[in-house]
């Protein structure tokens, strides 16, 4: 059978350690992927830092900024946004998008949710049309007054079917190995193991094998039927299915539970950064864990109450409470999370969030203070805000309309 060539469209601190984890497994599964993993790196120039232990005063890599896929390449390391963690060498940087993903059959898109919908822009044409694809984005993709999940977006901008990966994952501590669980939503409309045969013309080159699909219905998560016409892998490919998103995904450190509530774990993944923002003005404030606690038990309620909502014909409220991708991914965030960790500096040092972000992150990005604006944006046009006042209170108080000692007033429930 035909190997299975993956991409990780993505190298910051996420993007770089699913690469990681993804290349062991490719190691170890010679018999379904190819060994090498193309990883997609948004090219900038780096300097060297003194304390990197690949820093030598007589190397040409050490004398004023380099191109960040050269490092990469060269010390197996990703020495801006996964410092001191070795990449193994089956990890290849490629500066070129439509380069990284020539002839892959598996996009594993992993970047901060605001580049997602240009890069899909630069992706089409470019792609296998059959490939597919899971999100490791946490956020929302919101227009106006319509919102999806970044799975779907990507499915429907390239016309594949896009699954989903989020889970209680820090991304420096699964990069060393600590022990954690993730949860990948994937359910595509039609297994590929129960495609269509190919006529004997489609089988030649797994480029051109089109079959049309036009009876097939893909119904989007929200239970619409999308203008997405899914094409079957080609015979000669192994299924891509849970057992082998398993291997390509499951690490001794790294657990997998393979679920296929895509609208749960997508949104389990976005709202709790939103919840994220709130338990650092809390610990900020220094009001304590019971305080801490409270925020976080509104927020889970108003991600199932959020979900049900807006996602009522696919969603599994209990992914909320049971998966990792649920109450585990907010616990830890809420703990350690860079969101938590830029709130909570913010509010100690009387400054706005982004310029904690700009200081502390060296590049990295938060996703919980522009999803509160955009999950603000789509309740407002709803009407609804006053039904998620948690929500409602994050975005008020990063606005400046309400001041954050008011948290709990804004949070209490009126009278019965
Ligand atoms: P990051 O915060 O490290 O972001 C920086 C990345 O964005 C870099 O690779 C940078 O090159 C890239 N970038 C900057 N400008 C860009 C542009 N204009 N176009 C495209 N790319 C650009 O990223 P991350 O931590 O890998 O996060 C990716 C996703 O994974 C996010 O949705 C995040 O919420 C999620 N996630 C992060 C973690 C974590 O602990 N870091 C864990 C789980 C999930
Ligand atoms: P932060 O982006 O807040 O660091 O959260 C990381 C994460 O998603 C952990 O699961």
């Amino acid at each position: 059978a035909k190997k299975h060539k993956v991409t990780v469209i993505g190298s910051g601190n996420w993007g770089s350690t699913i690469s990681k984890l993804v290349a062991e497994n490719t190691a170890e599964h010679p018999e379904l992927f190819e060994r090498n993993v193309q990883m997609w790196v948004y090219e900038e120039e780096v300097q060297l830092d003194r304390k990197s232990k690949h820093y030598n005063e007589s190397s040409e890599l050490s004398q004023g900024p380099q191109k960040l896929t050269k490092l990469i390449n060269t010390f197996h390391e990703n020495v801006k946004y996964l410092p001191g963690i070795a990449l193994p060498h089956n990890v290849i940087a490629n500066p070129s998008l439509t380069d990284a993903v020539k002839n892959s059959s598996i996009l594993i898109f992993n970047l901060p949710h605001q580049f997602i919908l240009n890069l899909c822009k630069q992706l089409r044409g470019h792609i296998l049309p059959f490939a597919r694809g899971i999100s490791c984005i946490k956020g929302v993709n919101v227009h106006e007054s319509s919102i999806s999940l970044f799975s779907e977006t990507i499915g429907q901008e390239l016309g594949i079917y896009c699954g989903a990966l989020s889970g209680a994952n820090i991304a420096n501590e699964v990069a060393q190995e600590k022990f954690s669980e993730t949860t990948i939503a994937y359910d595509p409309p039609l297994m590929d193991s129960q495609s269509p045969s190919p006529s004997p013309s489609q089988t030649s080159s797994p480029v051109s094998s089109h079959v049309d699909l036009t009876k097939l219905v893909h119904k989007d998560v929200s239970g619409q039927p999308s203008k997405v016409r899914l094409r079957p892998l080609p015979p000669e490919y192994h299924p891509f299915d849970h057992a082998t998103i398993k291997k390509l995904f499951h690490r001794k450190y790294f657990h997998v539970r393979v679920v296929s509530d895509v609208a749960g774990v997508s949104l389990g993944g976005a709202l709790k950064n939103v919840i994220a923002v709130a338990a650092g003005w809390v610990d900020g404030l220094g009001w304590g864990d019971n305080a801490k606690a409270a925020v976080m038990r509104v927020g889970l309620l108003e991600m199932r109450e959020f979900g049900n909502r807006f996602f009522p014909h696919t969603i599994h409220p209990d992914t909320f409470t049971v998966e990792s991708a649920g109450v585990a991914d907010l616990i830890t965030t809420c703990s350690g999370g860079r969101n938590y960790r830029c709130a909570m500096l913010s509010i100690r040092e009387g400054k706005p969030i982004e310029e904690i972000e700009a200081r502390e992150l060296n590049g990295q990005k938060l996703q919980g203070a522009l999803t509160a604006v955009e999950v603000n944006t789509f309740l407002k046009s709803q009407g609804l805000e006053k039904d998620f006042p948690l929500f409602t209170a994050v975005y008020n108080v990063l606005k400046g309309n309400e001041k954050v000692e008011k948290l709990p007033d804004l949070i209490e429930p009126e009278d019965e």
